[in-house]
């Protein structure tokens, strides 16, 4: 059905096979990547698989064969960390909600915070900061939309409780220098999280060389798993620093009667009951990526953003001027009263006309 296929794929890309593993492509041109992405049929084997095994065993002892450890050796594998540092939840909200109510915080706290915070985040610190008397500080941009790490710079002092960026915000494609950012958090030894839902899948990540020490993913988007899962990871270096993220029996023990020792790795921050047959969902998509490879997928968004970029800008003159990249799937901001979705039958995609982070705004023109 999507036959582009003069986007200019690196020749490493083999469209053809991407499409025959991908159901969905014979029934819409999906671009709403941004939202969820097609699963591929690895992805549905796996969840269908472990559910007709709850069907057959019973649902705890199908639970006891499924392949657990695998799929946090592979999202160590994709994150660049150790197993023992990945928990998985049901979305990334539920990984940065985990993440950043584990960070013990005092009144006199600051919070510093990129212009563009997913609404939830936002929210979540807006509650804190009420509940708690801490200050949430918006870090400026630089000229290109960027989070400025000059000014980053400028404002950290020992109060700093943490430093809070996304990677790639919802709308527009922006990518904030993360690796600078992890180089400030590392002066001033102040805890770093990172939202990468928007990047996880479709850009190389490496914690470590990001030195972010906690960070939350989907695995619906670009990693094209199933919806209802998350990745959180948390380095093993700050755990001590950290309060308890869940009272539950799977995220720690219980020794004696007024004594809970939480896990002192990422187990902490699992909850028992959950979908179990959409782990090994999310271990399969892991695996996926991973086969095609983060760099060629990257290299792949990026000619087709490049594209789509120059594309827009012929349609909406002045469109690529002030974007400074854009994400495969369209859920971008268009100043027009262009309605794509209306204009096309079997294409899937999702048009803003205000950007979703609410709270703290980008600073480029297009969304002031
Ligand atoms: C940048 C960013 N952060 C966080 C989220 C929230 O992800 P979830 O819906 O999995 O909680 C989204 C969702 O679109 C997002 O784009």
């Amino acid at each position: 059905m999507f036959n582009n296929d003069t986007a200019t794929a690196p020749m490493l890309f083999d469209l053809k096979r991407a499409r025959r593993e991908t159901p969905g492509c014979d029934h819409v041109m999906h671009l709403n990547n941004a939202a969820a992405s097609l699963m591929p049929d690895s992805v549905l084997d796996a969840v269908f698989a472990h559910l007709r095994n709850e069907a057959m065993l019973g649902a705890y002892e199908a639970a006891a064969q499924a392949p657990v450890s695998s799929i946090f050796q592979s999202a160590s594998s994709l994150l660049g960390c150790d197993p023992s540092e990945v928990a998985i939840t049901d979305n990334a909200t539920r990984s940065w909600n985990a993440a950043f109510n584990s960070v013990p915080l005092v009144t006199s706290d600051r919070i510093l915070v990129s212009r563009s915070e997913f609404v939830n985040s936002s929210l979540t610190l807006l509650q804190a900061s009420q509940r708690s008397g801490i200050s949430i500080e918006v870090i400026p941009c630089d000229e290109t939309g960027q989070l400025s790490v000059s000014h980053l710079r400028s404002m950290m002092d020992e109060r700093v409780r943490l430093i809070v960026a996304t990677h790639m915000p919802t709308n527009g494609g922006l990518v904030n220098p993360v690796a600078d950012i992890g180089q400030v958090a590392r002066e001033w030894n102040c805890l770093y999280l990172l939202d990468a839902s928007q990047s996880i899948g479709q850009i190389p990540i490496n914690v470590k060389s990001i030195g972010c020490h906690m960070l939350s993913a989907p695995g619906r988007k670009y990693l094209r798993g199933p919806r209802g899962t998350g990745i959180l990871y948390v380095s093993n270096a700050i755990m001590d620093r950290l309060k308890v993220a869940e009272s539950c029996q799977e995220a720690g023990t219980w020794p004696t009667f007024d004594q809970y020792i939480p896990h002192g790795d990422a187990r902490r921050y699992e909850i028992g009951e959950c979908s179990v047959a959409l782990r090994p969902g999310l271990g399969a998509a892991i695996e996926y990526a991973l086969g095609w490879g983060i760099e060629n997928i990257w290299d792949r968004v990026h000619t087709l953003g490049e594209l789509m970029q120059h594309s827009l800008d012929v349609l909406v003159n002045g469109y690529a001027a002030i974007q400074h990249e854009i994400t495969l799937g369209l859920n971008a901001l268009i100043d027009s009263d262009i309605d794509i979705s209306h204009r096309f039958e079997k294409i899937a995609v999702e048009v803003v006309f205000r950007p979703a982070n609410s709270f703290v705004r980008r600073a480029t023109p297009l969304v002031e």
